[in-house]
């Protein structure tokens, strides 16, 4: 029998070990169980009625949309996104060839990272964060992720003086800084002085930034997001903008995410590396049709925020039935819960401790906040945008059942 041959170092890496973090896995290994709740993953599963009618009317496709285009995006694609995104999400006019598009936000991002970072070289993390960004910057880029710690105790603030502290015991030479805002965990939108501290700050050390706006429509009431490109200059060629249909379009699985960047050489080097990763030419189709439609639009946008809140005011009122605190958010799918008193002691080994209670005892899937490098065991995630209110509300009630045995 000849030997199979072996796959190569990083083939065998991958083979061995997931990108992904170990609740989606379990996530997936349970998701078809009667009576489990998985409450782990980002989605906005509460405008799937409107949504619908649109994906499953008949369309008129034509034959452009599914032969090879620009690589970046049909133009007649991005000149839709760039309307739209200068209107609702960027707050100023951005023309299409300013826009490239890939496979959601973590191909920009991935790709991105590729573009302005070498392997070995370091990218500015704020936490607690999205658990998923160690898989999109090292991964495949080979990149090491310095984290910025933020902490409850500051309501999580970012500060020149954090940045400065990450950036001096950096072992590895830091290229860019990369803040998400509104941001994932802790629903905070960062306040305007913050977002001016941070990137004055970044300019000063002369690294790039990349604000990942992806939650910019997914507010929730009170607090108002303000797109960073009102707050600093946008213009610079240092600083890029990130947004995808994945979450303020409740579109996770069609894979489309928007980088905007005044900066020519980066906007040729993701485009150059955009075959691998890009939008299938009838998602741009159906997705520019959506946008050009602006009085779906506004519907749209008006009914998804308004559920969104109804969603999150049921989620926090059962929450303080329960007994359970929560970091109060001001946008996205999810609420940040503290359950520091529910630990058996404060360490990392209790955190699981709790998770697999709730996991195997409620049958609800929380992010662990270690998950999301949070700086201190006891924090949770609970993204309440993934059912409808009633069942999020039965689940919580689950929780505090088991919390009180
Ligand atoms: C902050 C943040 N960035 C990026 C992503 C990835 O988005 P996409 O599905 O568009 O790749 C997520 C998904 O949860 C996210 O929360």
């Amino acid at each position: 029998m000849p030997l199979t041959p072996p796959l190569s170092e990083r083939g065998d890496g991958l083979a061995s070990r997931s990108p992904m973090p170990e609740y989606i896995a379990q996530h997936f290994a349970r998701v078809d169980d009667d009576g489990y709740t998985g409450l782990a993953i980002s989605e906005n599963k509460l405008v799937w009625d409107l949504l619908e009618p649109r994906l499953n009317s008949n369309r008129a496709v034509p034959s452009s949309a599914i032969g090879y285009d620009d690589m970046a995006g049909s133009l007649d694609f991005r000149t839709a996104v760039a309307q739209f995104a200068s209107e609702h999400v960027w707050g100023r006019d951005v023309d299409a060839d300013k826009v490239v598009v890939l496979a959601g936000a973590g191909s920009i991002l991935e790709t991105l990272f590729y573009a302005i970072a070498d392997p070995g070289d370091a990218i500015l993390v704020p936490t607690p964060s999205y658990a998923g960004f160690w898989a999109d910057i090292e991964t495949r880029d080979k990149l090491h992720i310095v984290e910025v710690p933020t902490s409850s105790d500051e309501s999580f603030a970012l500060t020149a003086e954090r940045l400065q502290a990450a950036y001096d015991i950096s072992p590895w030479p830091v290229r860019a800084l990369l803040i998400t805002n509104p941001s994932n965990p802790t629903g905070r939108i960062h306040t305007d002085s913050e977002i001016q501290e941070a990137v004055t700050w970044a300019r000063s050390v002369g690294i790039h930034i990349v604000m990942n706006e992806v939650y910019a429509l997914s507010v929730l009431g009170a607090t108002s997001f303000v797109p960073s490109g009102r707050i600093v200059d946008p213009d610079q060629g240092d600083i890029h903008f990130v947004w995808a249909f994945s979450k303020d379009f409740a579109m996770s699985g069609m894979r489309c995410g928007v980088l905007t960047t005044a900066n020519e050489g980066v906007r040729a080097a993701v485009t150059n590396l955009a075959y691998w990763s890009l939008v299938s030419g009838d998602t741009q189709h159906f997705l520019g049709s959506l946008l050009r439609d602006s009085e779906w639009v506004d519907m749209y946008v008006a009914t998804m925020q308004s559920r969104l809140a109804a969603s999150y005011t049921a989620t926090t009122a059962a929450l303080e039935a329960a007994g359970i605190s929560y970091i109060p958010a001001d946008a996205g799918l999810f609420v940040l819960l503290d359950m520091r008193e529910f630990l058996s002691e404060p360490t990392w080994h209790a955190e699981q401790d709790l998770w697999d209670t709730v996991f195997n005892d409620a049958d609800v899937n929380l992010t662990p906040g270690s998950a999301c490098h949070i700086d201190e065991p006891g924090f949770m995630r609970l993204c309440f945008a993934v059912a409808p209110a009633d069942i999020v509300v039965a689940a919580i009630g689950r929780i505090h059942k088991v919390l009180k045995n």
